[in-house]
């Protein structure tokens, strides 16, 4: 596992230079989710490819800009799920974005999860690693990622961060929002899951949704690259993580790319999104 974190590490720092000084122009390819890849998704995941073959430990990698697993070594014992550059189309307008890993064995169920990391690229170069505990490192000026703390949910937050559209939104998910709103929480939304769950994250607790709508039934983040890692994050947080029913972590992709519906924050919000899906 540390072998891993390193190898995650260096990969950041790679692509911390990339973003700030390399082409941030779109390719002529688009992924398996049919987005349209900028260069730099591509150039990203080719910087952790490069990072993990160093990693005997590795046995798979899949990540979101492949359409298959790469199988990187027959004796490893890891499987690693990853988002290369999310939230990369606010690129353009120098938002910030992040990487997301997620360290399976066995399968790429929730369940296989062991642990998930995830590197913020803002105004500095942020890490997040959860293991038994959750921990915030930061790049500092000597070029190593520092211990800055550990990472605790408080029981309830002040952030309400409401993913997709909401023409599509269903009338109860729209009643749940306005509720929580009602209540005098804040609208807190770059766009990028990313920078979104950290600030709730670092901010104590809140909520953020990304729920099923009438043109995306299942939701637009998908499980292995991006909801399972943050999953367990809010976990081992002290918060929750649900498909508005389930445990995030319980549930099982038919298909590396499949996606769901999501909601991670703090126990209160996430016990009011219980009571208000069980109504609908
Ligand atoms: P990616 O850049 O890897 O395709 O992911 C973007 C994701 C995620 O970061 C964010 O929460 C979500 O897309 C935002 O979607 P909406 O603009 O539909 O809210
Ligand atoms: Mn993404
Ligand atoms: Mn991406």
């Amino acid at each position: 596992m540390k072998e891993i974190i390193k190898a995650i590490e260096k990969a950041a720092k790679r692509i911390k230079k990339a973003i700030e000084f390399s082409d941030t122009g779109y390719s002529e390819h688009t992924n398996k989710t049919g987005d349209v890849q900028l260069k730099l998704d591509i150039a990203s995941d080719l910087i952790i490819e490069e990072e993990f073959k160093k990693v005997a430990s590795i046995k798979t990698i899949i990540s979101e800009e492949k359409e298959e697993a790469t199988l990187l070594h027959e004796s490893g014992r890891y499987i690693v799920g990853y988002d290369p550059l999310d939230g990369s189309s606010l690129i353009d307008v120098n938002l910030s974005v992040g990487s997301i890993f997620g360290i399976y064995e066995q399968g790429i169920n929730g369940s296989d999860l062991l642990g998930a990391i995830y590197i913020v690229y803002g105004p500095r170069t942020e890490m997040v690693v959860a293991l038994e505990g959750v921990t915030l490192y930061r790049l500092d000026e000597s070029g190593e990622f520092i211990k800055v703390k550990d990472i605790k949910l408080n029981q309830k937050g002040k952030i309400n961060a409401t993913g997709a559209t909401q023409k599509g939104w269903a009338a109860y998910h729209k009643k749940l929002v306005d509720a929580i709103f009602a209540d005098g929480y804040r609208l807190r939304y770059s766009g990028g899951m990313v920078p979104d769950l950290h600030q709730i994250l670092l901010k104590g607790g809140g909520l953020f949704s990304y729920p099923s709508t009438s043109d995306a039934p299942k939701g637009k983040l998908r499980l292995v690259f991006e909801v399972f890692p943050f999953a367990f994050v809010f976990e081992k947080a002290g918060g929750r993580a649900i498909d508005g029913k389930k445990n995030l972590l319980s549930l099982q992709p038919q298909h590396p790319h499949d996606t769901s519906p999501c909601f991670f924050g703090s126990n209160e919000e996430i016990g009011r999104v219980l009571d208000e899906y069980a109504r609908e």
